[in-house]
């Protein structure tokens, strides 16, 4: 198996970080493919918590070499804040390659994504306000400053100034606040010298590192449903999450790929505006976020909830080419009487044959649901899948059924160890 993409088949936080350190062990390198600072990727080893935005999320073992891919907005300021919280709890980022071919994110970036969201009112998007969306934006409009650029520090320091000064004139224009411009290009240019380390190739790096019969693991960030093309637009975010974007974000092509493991809750979060049809809300939903623990990693807010939307999950296996799902905290449905999951869409009295092409419909649809028994007792312990209760094994041969993959890893909680995997 060389390369595997780990991806999100939901709106974001489905516990990819979790599942990608446990894989992470049987491989030589991880590398994130899209997406920034916008992701928070929670890691539990033993009695330690990680919470990580930048670095991949295989910089636990000793063996493995973190790369963050082309297709990856840098924020410097936060990566050396989270290689220093890193490194200040014994976890080495020394082995990390940052592409000289990734695009970075600057203060400016970050003063339009909170002008944009304010001028969208009632209607924004709900960002992470990092300034994601406007530094793709520069990428695409190529004015974007590269990682690569820093390896001329002259050259680098001409480019951040001339960049703020045209975005001193944009930002004015539309009301924004000043930029300190002096104190941002003495501080990037400071970066630029601490990056200089970290530079590299990693196109050649990869590609050699698979010549050599190196197993690698491409990180997804978001989800497919946050994906700009294929998610709920507007209300995305900026980049190519699914795994044909594994491709572009990192320079391997799509023969090198082997195996895609999608990654699902055994319900559903979105954080953020946008349609959500199996949402939940009430007591019921209230409940999933307690005991599910549903606030965002980065930016603390409360994630919507709703019960499995195996629409949603069947189309990402159309998506991404999925080999397999796992279902992560099926733990937090332990105490559930009933456990529903959404088999299907009806619009005006009438179902649809898949996942409707607008987004609008999508706020619009009533979903159709099955309600499973629950099991009622804790699955924490479990470590086989034989040993899951019956009413816990119905509900993942209906998503199998469903969706035609198999369902290979069972998440029941967030520690390292606490997965069912399948032979
Ligand atoms: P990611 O963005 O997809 O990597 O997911 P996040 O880290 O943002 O959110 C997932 C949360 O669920 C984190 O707090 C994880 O520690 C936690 N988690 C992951 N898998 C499980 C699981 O199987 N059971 C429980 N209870 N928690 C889990
Ligand atoms: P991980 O990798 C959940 C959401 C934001 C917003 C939309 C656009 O941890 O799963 P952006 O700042 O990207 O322009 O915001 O996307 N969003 C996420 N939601 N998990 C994430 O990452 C997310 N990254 C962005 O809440 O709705
Ligand atoms: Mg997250």
């Amino acid at each position: 198996m060389p390369v595997t993409v780990v991806v999100g088949t939901q709106w974001g936080d489905e516990g990819k970080a979790k599942i990608i350190d446990l894989l992470a062990e049987s491989h030589q390198i991880v590398a994130r493919y899209q997406g920034g600072h916008n992701a928070g990727h929670t890691v539990v080893v033993g009695d330690q918590k990680y919470a990580l935005q930048l670095v991949p999320s295989g910089v636990f073992y000793s063996h493995v070499t973190p790369v963050i891919g082309n297709g990856v907005v840098v924020d410097l300021p936060t990566l050396f804040k989270e290689i220093d919280t890193l490194e200040s709890r014994g976890v080495s980022c020394a082995r990390l390659k940052v592409s000289s071919l990734a695009h970075l994110i600057f203060p400016w970036h970050q003063s339009h994504d909170a002008l944009s969201e304010s001028g969208l009112g009632e209607n924004k998007i709900g960002t992470t306000l990092k300034g994601i969306g406007p530094a793709y934006a520069d990428k695409a409009r190529r004015v974007g400053i590269r990682v690569g650029d820093v390896r001329d520090p002259k050259r680098f320091e001409t480019l951040v100034r001339e960049r703020a000064i045209a975005e001193q004139k944009i930002l004015a224009a539309l009301g924004g606040e000043k930029l300190e411009i002096d104190a941002i290009v003495a501080s990037f240019t400071k970066f630029g010298e601490r990056l200089l380390p970290y530079v590299s190739d990693t196109v050649n790096f990869l590609h050699d590192a698979l010549d050599k019969s190196g197993d690698l693991l491409l990180e997804g960030a978001q989800a497919t449903f946050l994906d700009i093309d294929h998610g709920t637009y507007p209300f995305v975010t900026s980049s190519n999450p699914i795994a044909g974007g594994a491709c572009a974000g990192s320079g391997l092509g799509p023969r090198d790929i082997t195996r895609i493991v999608g990654i699902a809750k055994a319900y559903t979060t979105r954080v953020g505006s946008g349609p959500f049809p199996s949402e939940l809300t009430g007591e019921l939903g209230d409940k999933v976020v307690d005991i599910g623990h549903e606030f965002g990693t980065v930016t603390g807010r409360r994630r919507r909830p709703g019960w499995l939307d195996l629409v949603m999950l069947r189309h990402a296996v159309r998506l991404n080419s999925l080999t397999e799902i796992a279902l992560t905290k099926l733990d937090v449905l332990d105490t559930f009487e009933t456990v529903r999951v959404c088999v299907g869409y009806e619009l005006n009295g009438k179902s649809l044959s898949g996942y409707p092409d607008d987004a609008q419909l999508l706020g619009e649809i009533t979903a159709k649901y099955v309600d499973l028994p629950g099991w009622k007792s804790s699955v924490r312990m479990i470590r086989s899948y034989k040993d899951l209760p019956k009413q816990a094994r119905s509900l993942i041969e209906l998503v199998e059924q469903h969706c035609g993959v198999p369902v290979t890893m069972i998440g029941v909680g967030p520690e390292r160890n606490e997965c069912v995997v399948r032979e």
